[in-house]
Protein backbone atom coordinates (compact mmCIF):
# COMPACT_ATOMS: atom_id res chain seq x y z
CA UNK A 1 0.00 0.00 0.00
CA UNK A 2 2.62 2.26 1.01
CA UNK A 3 4.89 1.48 -2.41
CA UNK A 4 1.76 2.71 -4.60
CA UNK A 5 1.58 5.85 -2.32
CA UNK A 6 5.55 6.38 -3.46
CA UNK A 7 4.70 5.14 -6.79
CA UNK A 8 2.30 8.07 -7.25
CA UNK A 9 3.99 10.89 -5.60
CA UNK A 10 7.33 10.00 -8.17
CA UNK A 11 4.74 10.63 -11.09
CA UNK A 12 3.86 14.35 -9.68
CA UNK A 13 7.06 15.01 -9.27
CA UNK A 14 8.38 14.15 -12.50
CA UNK A 15 5.83 16.39 -13.51
CA UNK A 16 7.11 19.09 -11.53
CA UNK A 17 10.58 18.48 -12.01
CA UNK A 18 9.81 19.05 -16.35
CA UNK A 19 7.94 22.07 -15.30
CA UNK A 20 10.63 23.91 -13.55
CA UNK A 21 13.26 21.93 -16.08
CA UNK A 22 15.59 21.75 -13.43
CA UNK A 23 18.08 18.80 -14.64
CA UNK A 24 21.45 20.58 -15.81
CA UNK A 25 24.78 21.21 -14.99
CA UNK A 26 25.40 24.56 -14.37
CA UNK A 27 27.96 26.94 -12.79
CA UNK A 28 25.11 29.42 -11.30
CA UNK A 29 23.58 29.00 -8.36
CA UNK A 30 20.08 29.07 -8.21
CA UNK A 31 20.13 31.22 -5.57
CA UNK A 32 22.57 33.68 -3.20
CA UNK A 33 25.19 33.46 -2.73
CA UNK A 34 27.36 32.72 -6.38
CA UNK A 35 30.71 31.06 -6.42
CA UNK A 36 31.95 33.04 -9.75
CA UNK A 37 35.35 31.11 -9.87
CA UNK A 38 34.56 27.32 -8.66
CA UNK A 39 33.66 24.27 -10.87
CA UNK A 40 29.56 23.94 -9.61
CA UNK A 41 27.53 21.36 -10.57
CA UNK A 42 23.65 21.25 -9.75
CA UNK A 43 22.91 17.22 -9.27
CA UNK A 44 18.93 17.75 -9.62
CA UNK A 45 17.41 15.47 -11.82
CA UNK A 46 16.40 11.57 -11.79
CA UNK A 47 18.25 9.76 -9.57
CA UNK A 48 17.87 6.21 -8.87
CA UNK A 49 15.44 5.42 -5.96
CA UNK A 50 14.49 2.54 -3.49
CA UNK A 51 12.02 2.49 -0.11
CA UNK A 52 12.21 -0.50 2.51
CA UNK A 53 9.43 -0.14 5.38
CA UNK A 54 11.17 -2.47 7.36
CA UNK A 55 14.45 -1.21 8.20
CA UNK A 56 14.83 -1.09 12.31
CA UNK A 57 18.26 0.78 12.69
CA UNK A 58 18.40 3.38 10.00
CA UNK A 59 21.88 4.48 11.42
CA UNK A 60 23.80 1.38 11.40
CA UNK A 61 21.62 0.19 7.91
CA UNK A 62 24.33 -1.87 6.15
CA UNK A 63 24.25 0.79 2.53
CA UNK A 64 25.34 -2.68 0.46
CA UNK A 65 21.73 -3.95 0.93
CA UNK A 66 20.12 -1.05 -0.32
CA UNK A 67 17.39 -1.23 -3.13
CA UNK A 68 17.25 1.24 -5.97
CA UNK A 69 14.37 -0.29 -8.23
CA UNK A 70 12.55 2.80 -8.90
CA UNK A 71 13.70 6.29 -9.82
CA UNK A 72 12.87 9.89 -8.22
CA UNK A 73 13.03 13.28 -8.96
CA UNK A 74 15.50 15.23 -6.93
CA UNK A 75 13.82 17.63 -5.52
CA UNK A 76 11.24 16.44 -4.83
CA UNK A 77 8.94 15.23 -1.78
CA UNK A 78 8.61 11.58 -2.31
CA UNK A 79 5.74 11.03 -0.09
CA UNK A 80 3.28 13.56 -2.02
CA UNK A 81 -0.64 12.37 -1.39
CA UNK A 82 -3.27 13.34 -2.19
CA UNK A 83 -5.25 15.73 0.61
CA UNK A 84 -6.48 13.22 3.86
CA UNK A 85 -3.66 10.79 2.95
CA UNK A 86 -0.32 9.41 4.97
CA UNK A 87 2.45 9.10 2.62
CA UNK A 88 4.52 6.08 3.65
CA UNK A 89 7.06 6.23 6.66
CA UNK A 90 9.82 4.21 6.52
CA UNK A 91 13.80 4.54 4.86
CA UNK A 92 14.61 5.65 0.90
CA UNK A 93 17.34 4.88 -0.91
CA UNK A 94 18.64 7.24 -3.59
CA UNK A 95 21.60 6.98 -6.37
CA UNK A 96 23.36 8.68 -8.67
CA UNK A 97 27.01 9.46 -10.48
CA UNK A 98 28.53 12.99 -10.42
CA UNK A 99 31.80 13.97 -11.94
CA UNK A 100 34.57 15.33 -9.56
CA UNK A 101 38.71 16.13 -10.98
CA UNK A 102 40.83 13.60 -9.89
CA UNK A 103 42.74 14.09 -6.87
CA UNK A 104 40.25 17.29 -6.00
CA UNK A 105 38.13 17.77 -3.14
CA UNK A 106 34.28 18.09 -3.38
CA UNK A 107 31.48 19.91 -0.71
CA UNK A 108 28.26 18.60 -1.44
CA UNK A 109 24.95 21.35 -0.59
CA UNK A 110 22.04 19.97 0.01
CA UNK A 111 19.51 22.62 0.60
CA UNK A 112 17.33 20.39 2.87
CA UNK A 113 17.05 16.59 2.95
CA UNK A 114 14.22 15.61 5.31
CA UNK A 115 13.90 13.82 8.08
CA UNK A 116 17.23 11.76 9.01
CA UNK A 117 19.92 11.52 5.91
CA UNK A 118 23.20 9.56 5.57
CA UNK A 119 25.69 10.12 3.17
CA UNK A 120 27.37 8.14 1.69
CA UNK A 121 30.27 8.58 -1.77
CA UNK A 122 31.97 5.38 -3.69
CA UNK A 123 30.12 3.53 -0.42
CA UNK A 124 31.86 5.63 2.30
CA UNK A 125 29.89 6.51 4.39
CA UNK A 126 30.74 10.54 4.49
CA UNK A 127 28.32 11.85 7.33
CA UNK A 128 24.69 12.12 8.67
CA UNK A 129 22.36 14.86 9.38
CA UNK A 130 19.71 14.67 12.26
CA UNK A 131 19.09 18.34 13.01
CA UNK A 132 16.17 18.63 10.73
CA UNK A 133 14.80 18.23 7.25
CA UNK A 134 13.97 21.61 6.27
CA UNK A 135 17.84 22.84 6.24
CA UNK A 136 20.99 23.32 4.35
CA UNK A 137 24.25 21.38 5.57
CA UNK A 138 27.39 20.89 3.45
CA UNK A 139 29.34 17.18 3.16
CA UNK A 140 33.07 17.03 2.26
CA UNK A 141 33.63 14.71 -0.52
CA UNK A 142 37.37 13.20 -0.15
CA UNK A 143 39.46 12.89 -3.15
CA UNK A 144 39.57 10.42 -5.61
CA UNK A 145 42.03 8.95 -8.30
CA UNK A 146 38.09 8.55 -10.46
CA UNK A 147 36.67 11.25 -12.26
CA UNK A 148 33.11 8.97 -12.03
CA UNK A 149 32.17 9.37 -8.24
CA UNK A 150 29.11 7.13 -6.96
CA UNK A 151 26.51 9.50 -4.53
CA UNK A 152 24.12 6.98 -2.02
CA UNK A 153 21.85 9.02 0.22
CA UNK A 154 19.69 6.96 2.90
CA UNK A 155 16.59 9.27 3.70
CA UNK A 156 14.59 8.07 7.02
CA UNK A 157 11.45 9.68 7.21
CA UNK A 158 9.68 8.14 10.61
CA UNK A 159 9.39 10.37 13.72
CA UNK A 160 12.00 9.09 15.76
CA UNK A 161 13.60 11.03 18.69
CA UNK A 162 17.45 9.44 17.68
CA UNK A 163 17.55 9.84 14.29
CA UNK A 164 15.45 13.08 13.59
CA UNK A 165 15.03 14.67 17.26
CA UNK A 166 13.99 18.45 16.01
CA UNK A 167 10.77 16.41 14.09
CA UNK A 168 8.45 16.90 17.15
CA UNK A 169 5.34 16.76 15.35
CA UNK A 170 2.54 19.22 15.09
CA UNK A 171 -0.03 20.05 12.83
CA UNK A 172 1.24 19.83 9.73
CA UNK A 173 2.72 17.50 7.35
CA UNK A 174 6.17 16.77 7.75
CA UNK A 175 7.26 16.11 3.73
CA UNK A 176 10.01 13.48 3.26
CA UNK A 177 13.03 12.91 0.73
CA UNK A 178 15.79 15.11 -0.88
CA UNK A 179 13.04 17.63 -1.32
CA UNK A 180 15.65 21.03 -2.16
CA UNK A 181 18.50 21.46 -4.11
CA UNK A 182 21.93 19.66 -4.17
CA UNK A 183 24.74 21.06 -5.41
CA UNK A 184 29.17 19.86 -6.10
CA UNK A 185 31.15 22.23 -5.31
CA UNK A 186 35.13 21.60 -6.50
CA UNK A 187 37.20 23.25 -4.05
CA UNK A 188 40.57 24.54 -4.26
CA UNK A 189 43.39 22.33 -2.75
CA UNK A 190 44.37 24.47 -0.31
CA UNK A 191 42.67 26.93 1.54
CA UNK A 192 38.97 28.08 -0.23
CA UNK A 193 35.54 29.99 1.47
CA UNK A 194 33.08 28.44 3.42
CA UNK A 195 31.02 31.49 3.85
CA UNK A 196 30.93 35.72 3.50
CA UNK A 197 28.80 37.20 6.39
CA UNK A 198 28.08 41.16 6.31
CA UNK A 199 26.85 43.04 9.14
CA UNK A 200 25.46 46.66 9.17
CA UNK A 201 26.90 48.72 11.99
CA UNK A 202 25.80 52.09 10.63
CA UNK A 203 23.26 53.53 8.10
CA UNK A 204 26.10 55.23 6.29
CA UNK A 205 26.96 51.80 4.73
CA UNK A 206 29.78 50.74 7.30
CA UNK A 207 29.95 46.61 7.84
CA UNK A 208 31.87 44.21 9.22
CA UNK A 209 32.80 40.87 7.04
CA UNK A 210 33.09 37.32 8.47
CA UNK A 211 35.01 35.36 5.95
CA UNK A 212 35.17 31.81 7.25
CA UNK A 213 37.66 29.30 5.93
CA UNK A 214 37.88 25.86 4.91
CA UNK A 215 40.41 23.38 3.84
CA UNK A 216 43.80 24.47 4.84
CA UNK A 217 42.73 26.75 7.50
CA UNK A 218 46.29 26.70 9.79
CA UNK A 219 46.96 29.75 7.94
CA UNK A 220 47.61 33.00 10.29
CA UNK A 221 46.63 35.64 7.54
CA UNK A 222 45.44 35.56 4.72
CA UNK A 223 44.56 38.83 1.00
CA UNK A 224 41.77 39.50 0.70
CA UNK A 225 40.07 41.46 -2.10
CA UNK A 226 36.66 42.73 -1.75
CA UNK A 227 34.56 44.00 -5.07
CA UNK A 228 31.34 45.72 -4.11
CA UNK A 229 28.48 45.61 -6.74
CA UNK A 230 30.94 44.31 -9.54
CA UNK A 231 32.69 47.34 -9.42
CA UNK A 232 35.17 48.98 -7.04
CA UNK A 233 37.68 46.56 -5.56
CA UNK A 234 39.67 47.26 -2.23
CA UNK A 235 42.83 45.24 -1.22
CA UNK A 236 43.21 44.10 2.53
CA UNK A 237 46.40 42.36 3.01
CA UNK A 238 47.18 39.93 6.05
CA UNK A 239 43.81 40.13 7.78
CA UNK A 240 44.13 37.53 10.71
CA UNK A 241 42.64 34.11 10.95
CA UNK A 242 41.63 32.83 14.32
CA UNK A 243 40.11 29.64 14.08
CA UNK A 244 39.69 29.16 10.64
CA UNK A 245 37.97 32.96 10.24
CA UNK A 246 39.10 36.09 9.12
CA UNK A 247 37.18 39.30 10.60
CA UNK A 248 37.18 42.98 8.49
CA UNK A 249 36.08 45.01 11.63
CA UNK A 250 34.75 47.88 9.74
CA UNK A 251 34.23 48.36 5.86
CA UNK A 252 32.93 50.97 3.83
CA UNK A 253 30.40 50.15 0.94
CA UNK A 254 30.68 52.66 -1.61
CA UNK A 255 27.69 54.34 -2.64
CA UNK A 256 25.84 52.87 0.33
CA UNK A 257 21.70 53.00 -0.25
CA UNK A 258 19.94 51.27 2.60
CA UNK A 259 17.56 48.28 2.64
CA UNK A 260 14.20 48.77 3.65
CA UNK A 261 10.88 47.63 2.79
CA UNK A 262 9.76 50.68 1.02
CA UNK A 263 12.60 50.80 -0.95
CA UNK A 264 14.93 47.63 -0.87
CA UNK A 265 18.20 48.66 -2.38
CA UNK A 266 20.70 45.20 -2.68
CA UNK A 267 24.67 45.48 -2.71
CA UNK A 268 27.09 42.78 -4.05
CA UNK A 269 29.98 41.43 -2.20
CA UNK A 270 32.67 39.65 -3.81
CA UNK A 271 35.27 38.11 -1.74
CA UNK A 272 38.40 36.83 -3.45
CA UNK A 273 41.74 34.94 -1.94
CA UNK A 274 44.47 34.25 -3.60
CA UNK A 275 44.62 35.77 -6.58
CA UNK A 276 41.16 34.17 -7.27
CA UNK A 277 41.88 30.92 -6.55
CA UNK A 278 38.71 31.01 -4.46
CA UNK A 279 35.68 33.89 -4.75
CA UNK A 280 32.50 34.07 -3.13
CA UNK A 281 29.73 36.55 -4.09
CA UNK A 282 26.99 37.30 -1.30
CA UNK A 283 23.82 40.09 -1.30
CA UNK A 284 23.01 41.87 1.72
CA UNK A 285 21.29 44.62 2.46
CA UNK A 286 22.52 47.74 4.30
CA UNK A 287 20.03 48.02 7.28
CA UNK A 288 19.29 47.99 10.94
CA UNK A 289 16.31 46.38 12.93
CA UNK A 290 15.88 47.81 16.50
CA UNK A 291 13.80 47.88 19.40
CA UNK A 292 13.11 51.65 19.64
CA UNK A 293 13.13 53.46 22.59
CA UNK A 294 9.19 53.68 22.23
CA UNK A 295 9.64 49.84 22.69
CA UNK A 296 8.50 49.21 18.90
CA UNK A 297 10.08 47.13 15.87
CA UNK A 298 12.42 49.93 13.53
CA UNK A 299 13.51 49.78 10.60
CA UNK A 300 16.92 52.24 9.95
CA UNK A 301 15.39 54.29 12.73
CA UNK A 302 12.22 54.25 11.72
CA UNK A 303 9.05 52.93 13.36
CA UNK A 304 7.13 50.39 11.33
CA UNK A 305 4.07 48.53 11.34
CA UNK A 306 4.21 44.82 10.34
CA UNK A 307 1.06 43.67 8.50
CA UNK A 308 1.30 39.97 6.72
CA UNK A 309 1.11 36.52 6.79
CA UNK A 310 2.17 33.10 8.37
CA UNK A 311 3.30 30.64 4.84
CA UNK A 312 4.01 27.13 4.91
CA UNK A 313 5.80 25.76 2.20
CA UNK A 314 3.13 23.72 0.70
CA UNK A 315 1.82 22.53 -1.86
CA UNK A 316 -0.95 19.85 -2.89
CA UNK A 317 1.48 18.77 -6.41
CA UNK A 318 5.41 19.31 -4.41
CA UNK A 319 4.56 18.61 -0.80
CA UNK A 320 7.01 20.79 0.49
CA UNK A 321 9.41 20.54 -2.90
CA UNK A 322 8.16 23.97 -4.43
CA UNK A 323 8.55 25.05 -8.13
CA UNK A 324 10.68 28.14 -9.17
CA UNK A 325 7.25 29.11 -10.26
CA UNK A 326 5.56 28.73 -7.00
CA UNK A 327 7.97 29.92 -5.10
CA UNK A 328 7.66 33.02 -7.39
CA UNK A 329 3.66 32.91 -7.22
CA UNK A 330 3.64 33.08 -3.22
CA UNK A 331 5.63 35.93 -3.20
CA UNK A 332 3.60 37.70 -5.80
CA UNK A 333 0.37 36.92 -3.76
CA UNK A 334 2.10 38.81 -0.57
CA UNK A 335 3.03 42.10 -2.79
CA UNK A 336 -0.34 41.97 -4.30
CA UNK A 337 -2.53 42.29 -1.13
CA UNK A 338 0.95 45.01 -0.18
CA UNK A 339 1.82 43.22 2.47
CA UNK A 340 5.12 43.83 3.94
CA UNK A 341 5.78 41.17 6.35
CA UNK A 342 5.54 36.94 6.39
CA UNK A 343 6.52 33.99 9.13
CA UNK A 344 7.81 31.64 7.38
CA UNK A 345 6.08 28.85 9.69
CA UNK A 346 7.67 26.50 11.17
CA UNK A 347 10.80 25.27 9.74
CA UNK A 348 13.99 27.55 8.00
CA UNK A 349 13.51 28.62 4.05
CA UNK A 350 13.57 27.71 0.93
CA UNK A 351 16.39 30.57 -0.13
CA UNK A 352 14.86 31.06 -3.26
CA UNK A 353 11.79 32.25 -1.24
CA UNK A 354 14.21 34.76 0.94
CA UNK A 355 16.33 35.80 -2.43
CA UNK A 356 12.10 37.43 -3.63
CA UNK A 357 11.52 38.51 -0.15
CA UNK A 358 14.55 40.76 -0.21
CA UNK A 359 14.14 41.96 -3.87
CA UNK A 360 10.59 42.77 -2.79
CA UNK A 361 11.10 44.30 0.56
CA UNK A 362 8.82 41.77 2.14
CA UNK A 363 9.99 41.08 6.17
CA UNK A 364 10.34 37.57 6.86
CA UNK A 365 10.60 35.84 10.32
CA UNK A 366 12.98 32.62 10.13
CA UNK A 367 12.33 30.17 12.96
CA UNK A 368 13.60 26.75 13.46
CA UNK A 369 11.44 23.19 13.43
CA UNK A 370 9.26 22.77 16.09
CA UNK A 371 5.78 22.44 17.05
CA UNK A 372 5.36 20.03 19.03
CA UNK A 373 8.60 20.99 21.48
CA UNK A 374 8.20 19.89 25.61
CA UNK A 375 10.54 20.61 28.85
CA UNK A 376 11.76 17.36 28.15
CA UNK A 377 12.87 18.04 24.68
CA UNK A 378 14.24 21.05 26.17
CA UNK A 379 16.05 19.93 28.80
CA UNK A 380 17.30 16.81 27.28
CA UNK A 381 21.24 17.38 26.19
CA UNK A 382 20.95 15.29 23.30
CA UNK A 383 17.83 17.12 21.82
CA UNK A 384 19.27 20.78 22.56
CA UNK A 385 22.98 19.21 20.85
CA UNK A 386 20.51 19.39 17.61
CA UNK A 387 18.52 22.12 18.33
CA UNK A 388 21.51 24.33 18.57
CA UNK A 389 23.15 22.91 14.91
CA UNK A 390 19.36 23.50 13.69
CA UNK A 391 19.59 27.12 14.34
CA UNK A 392 23.37 27.61 12.99
CA UNK A 393 22.58 26.13 9.88
CA UNK A 394 19.73 28.55 9.60
CA UNK A 395 21.49 31.56 10.32
CA UNK A 396 24.45 30.32 8.03
CA UNK A 397 21.83 30.19 5.24
CA UNK A 398 20.15 33.15 5.76
CA UNK A 399 22.80 35.65 7.40
CA UNK A 400 23.13 37.84 4.47
CA UNK A 401 19.25 38.38 3.98
CA UNK A 402 18.09 41.88 4.71
CA UNK A 403 14.20 40.84 4.60
CA UNK A 404 15.39 38.26 7.29
CA UNK A 405 14.32 40.57 10.59
CA UNK A 406 13.62 37.83 13.17
CA UNK A 407 14.08 34.67 14.25
CA UNK A 408 12.25 32.50 16.26
CA UNK A 409 12.10 28.85 17.70
CA UNK A 410 9.41 26.56 19.28
CA UNK A 411 6.23 27.50 18.06
CA UNK A 412 3.66 27.45 20.71
CA UNK A 413 6.20 25.89 23.05
CA UNK A 414 6.18 25.13 27.01
CA UNK A 415 7.38 28.50 27.93
CA UNK A 416 4.87 28.67 31.09
CA UNK A 417 7.28 26.55 32.80
CA UNK A 418 10.34 28.34 34.96
CA UNK A 419 11.77 24.69 33.35
CA UNK A 420 11.93 25.39 30.12
CA UNK A 421 13.35 28.86 29.78
CA UNK A 422 17.14 27.70 30.06
CA UNK A 423 16.18 25.90 26.42
CA UNK A 424 14.51 29.18 25.83
CA UNK A 425 18.08 31.15 26.57
CA UNK A 426 20.16 28.43 24.99
CA UNK A 427 18.35 29.16 21.45
CA UNK A 428 18.63 32.57 21.76
CA UNK A 429 22.55 33.46 22.85
CA UNK A 430 22.61 30.79 19.96
CA UNK A 431 20.97 32.88 17.90
CA UNK A 432 22.99 36.45 19.32
CA UNK A 433 26.26 34.86 19.17
CA UNK A 434 25.90 34.60 15.48
CA UNK A 435 23.87 38.03 14.36
CA UNK A 436 26.63 40.23 14.63
CA UNK A 437 26.49 43.53 17.07
CA UNK A 438 23.59 45.95 16.54
CA UNK A 439 22.74 42.15 16.07
CA UNK A 440 21.03 42.28 12.60
CA UNK A 441 18.11 39.77 13.59
CA UNK A 442 15.92 40.20 17.03
CA UNK A 443 15.17 37.42 18.92
CA UNK A 444 11.34 36.32 19.67
CA UNK A 445 9.07 33.15 19.44
CA UNK A 446 5.31 32.53 19.02
CA UNK A 447 4.22 32.31 22.61
CA UNK A 448 0.31 30.88 22.83
CA UNK A 449 1.15 31.12 26.99
CA UNK A 450 0.95 34.65 26.48
CA UNK A 451 0.53 36.17 29.59
CA UNK A 452 1.58 33.08 31.33
CA UNK A 453 4.74 32.95 29.71
CA UNK A 454 7.73 33.10 32.20
CA UNK A 455 10.10 32.78 29.64
CA UNK A 456 9.82 36.50 27.41
CA UNK A 457 12.96 38.31 29.69
CA UNK A 458 14.55 36.62 27.12
CA UNK A 459 13.12 38.14 24.11
CA UNK A 460 13.61 41.12 21.67
CA UNK A 461 10.21 41.28 20.90
CA UNK A 462 7.29 39.71 22.21
CA UNK A 463 5.27 37.78 20.37
CA UNK A 464 1.86 36.52 21.50
CA UNK A 465 -0.22 33.39 18.98
CA UNK A 466 -4.41 33.42 19.47
CA UNK A 467 -7.09 32.36 17.25
CA UNK A 468 -9.96 35.07 18.71
CA UNK A 469 -13.25 34.38 16.72
CA UNK A 470 -12.06 31.28 15.39
CA UNK A 471 -10.93 28.52 17.99
CA UNK A 472 -12.75 31.39 20.65
CA UNK A 473 -15.80 32.77 20.53
CA UNK A 474 -15.81 31.23 16.98
CA UNK A 475 -17.96 33.74 14.64
CA UNK A 476 -17.74 36.47 16.78
CA UNK A 477 -15.85 40.05 14.96
CA UNK A 478 -15.74 41.97 17.75
CA UNK A 479 -14.02 39.95 19.88
CA UNK A 480 -10.72 39.75 18.35
CA UNK A 481 -9.99 44.06 19.38
CA UNK A 482 -11.52 42.99 22.77
CA UNK A 483 -9.27 40.28 23.18
CA UNK A 484 -5.81 41.51 22.14
CA UNK A 485 -6.34 45.06 23.96
CA UNK A 486 -6.12 42.41 26.84
CA UNK A 487 -3.33 41.31 25.81
CA UNK A 488 -1.89 44.83 24.65
CA UNK A 489 -2.26 46.15 27.87
CA UNK A 490 -0.59 43.23 29.90
CA UNK A 491 2.64 43.50 27.86
CA UNK A 492 2.44 47.38 28.39
CA UNK A 493 2.76 47.31 32.01
CA UNK A 494 5.01 44.22 32.14
CA UNK A 495 7.35 45.18 29.42
CA UNK A 496 7.00 48.88 28.90
CA UNK A 497 10.37 48.98 27.04
CA UNK A 498 13.23 51.51 28.27
CA UNK A 499 11.20 54.74 28.83
CA UNK A 500 8.25 52.99 29.61
CA UNK A 501 6.20 53.78 26.51
CA UNK A 502 6.01 50.54 25.69
CA UNK A 503 2.81 50.10 23.52
CA UNK A 504 3.76 47.34 21.29
CA UNK A 505 2.98 42.92 21.21
CA UNK A 506 3.18 41.41 18.23
CA UNK A 507 -0.18 39.65 17.12
CA UNK A 508 0.55 36.15 15.75
CA UNK A 509 -2.30 34.72 14.27
CA UNK A 510 -2.15 31.60 12.19
CA UNK A 511 -4.92 31.66 9.33
C1 LIG B 1 14.92 5.18 16.36
O1 LIG B 1 16.10 5.09 15.59
C2 LIG B 1 17.16 4.45 16.25
C3 LIG B 1 18.41 4.60 15.37
O2 LIG B 1 18.21 4.09 14.07
C4 LIG B 1 16.79 2.99 16.49
O3 LIG B 1 17.85 2.34 17.15
C5 LIG B 1 15.55 2.96 17.34
O4 LIG B 1 15.11 1.63 17.50
C6 LIG B 1 14.44 3.78 16.69
N1 LIG B 1 13.32 3.88 17.61
C7 LIG B 1 12.13 3.42 17.33
C8 LIG B 1 11.09 3.63 18.37
O5 LIG B 1 11.88 2.88 16.26
C1 LIG C 1 11.46 -2.73 -4.76
O1 LIG C 1 12.11 -3.62 -3.90
C2 LIG C 1 11.50 -3.76 -2.61
C3 LIG C 1 12.39 -4.65 -1.75
O2 LIG C 1 12.69 -5.83 -2.41
C4 LIG C 1 10.10 -4.31 -2.77
O3 LIG C 1 9.47 -4.36 -1.50
C5 LIG C 1 9.30 -3.39 -3.67
O4 LIG C 1 8.03 -3.92 -3.90
C6 LIG C 1 10.02 -3.17 -5.00
N1 LIG C 1 9.31 -2.10 -5.71
C7 LIG C 1 9.07 -2.17 -7.00
C8 LIG C 1 8.37 -0.97 -7.59
O5 LIG C 1 9.38 -3.11 -7.69
C1 LIG D 1 36.96 3.75 -9.12
O1 LIG D 1 35.80 3.32 -9.81
C2 LIG D 1 35.79 1.91 -10.02
C3 LIG D 1 34.60 1.60 -10.92
O2 LIG D 1 33.43 2.17 -10.38
C4 LIG D 1 35.70 1.21 -8.67
O3 LIG D 1 35.71 -0.18 -8.83
C5 LIG D 1 36.89 1.63 -7.84
O4 LIG D 1 36.76 1.10 -6.52
C6 LIG D 1 36.97 3.15 -7.72
N1 LIG D 1 38.19 3.54 -7.05
C7 LIG D 1 38.17 4.33 -5.98
C8 LIG D 1 39.53 4.71 -5.43
O5 LIG D 1 37.15 4.74 -5.45
C1 LIG E 1 33.66 52.57 11.08
O1 LIG E 1 34.53 53.48 10.41
C2 LIG E 1 33.95 54.78 10.22
C3 LIG E 1 34.94 55.64 9.44
O2 LIG E 1 35.29 54.99 8.27
C4 LIG E 1 33.65 55.41 11.56
O3 LIG E 1 32.99 56.65 11.36
C5 LIG E 1 32.74 54.49 12.36
O4 LIG E 1 32.57 54.99 13.67
C6 LIG E 1 33.34 53.09 12.45
N1 LIG E 1 32.36 52.21 13.08
C7 LIG E 1 32.67 51.37 14.06
C8 LIG E 1 31.56 50.55 14.61
O5 LIG E 1 33.81 51.24 14.48
C1 LIG F 1 43.62 41.27 -5.74
O1 LIG F 1 43.52 41.79 -7.05
C2 LIG F 1 44.79 42.13 -7.63
C3 LIG F 1 44.53 42.79 -8.96
O2 LIG F 1 43.71 41.98 -9.76
C4 LIG F 1 45.62 40.86 -7.75
O3 LIG F 1 46.90 41.17 -8.28
C5 LIG F 1 45.78 40.22 -6.38
O4 LIG F 1 46.45 38.99 -6.50
C6 LIG F 1 44.42 39.99 -5.76
N1 LIG F 1 44.55 39.49 -4.40
C7 LIG F 1 43.87 38.46 -3.94
C8 LIG F 1 44.03 38.20 -2.48
O5 LIG F 1 43.11 37.78 -4.62
C1 LIG G 1 21.35 33.12 28.80
O1 LIG G 1 22.53 32.48 28.34
C2 LIG G 1 23.65 33.34 28.28
C3 LIG G 1 24.77 32.59 27.60
O2 LIG G 1 24.97 31.34 28.17
C4 LIG G 1 23.99 33.82 29.69
O3 LIG G 1 25.08 34.70 29.63
C5 LIG G 1 22.77 34.54 30.27
O4 LIG G 1 23.03 34.89 31.59
C6 LIG G 1 21.53 33.66 30.19
N1 LIG G 1 20.37 34.44 30.55
C7 LIG G 1 19.40 33.99 31.30
C8 LIG G 1 18.29 34.93 31.55
O5 LIG G 1 19.42 32.86 31.74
Amino acid sequence: MSMMTVAAARTMAAVAACMSSTTHAATKMPFWPQYPTRTLAILNGEWDFGYLDNVPDAINFDIKNAVFNESMSVPAAFDVAQPGVMGPRGTAFYRRQFDLSPNHKGLLYFAACSFYCRVFVDGQALGDHRAGGYQAFWMHVPASTNHTRELVVLVDNRFNATTAPTHTGGDFYHYSGITRDVILHEVPAETFILQVETFTLSLHGDIKVRVVLGGDTSVSAVNLNLTFDGTSTKAFSQVPVTNGVAVLANVSVPNAKLWSPASPHLHTLTVAINNRADAVQVRFGVRLVTVGSDARVHINGERIKLLGFNRHTMWPDTGSALTLDQVQRDVAILVDVGANYVRGAHYPQDQRFLDLCDEHGIMVWEETLGPGVTVKDLTSPYWMRYQLQAVNEMISASINHPSVIFHAFYNEGPSDNPAACPGYNASASAIRARVGSPPSRLVTWASDTRTNDVCLHIADVVSFNDYPAWYNHPGDIKYPKIFWQTQVDWVKKHFPGPHGGGDGVMCVYEV
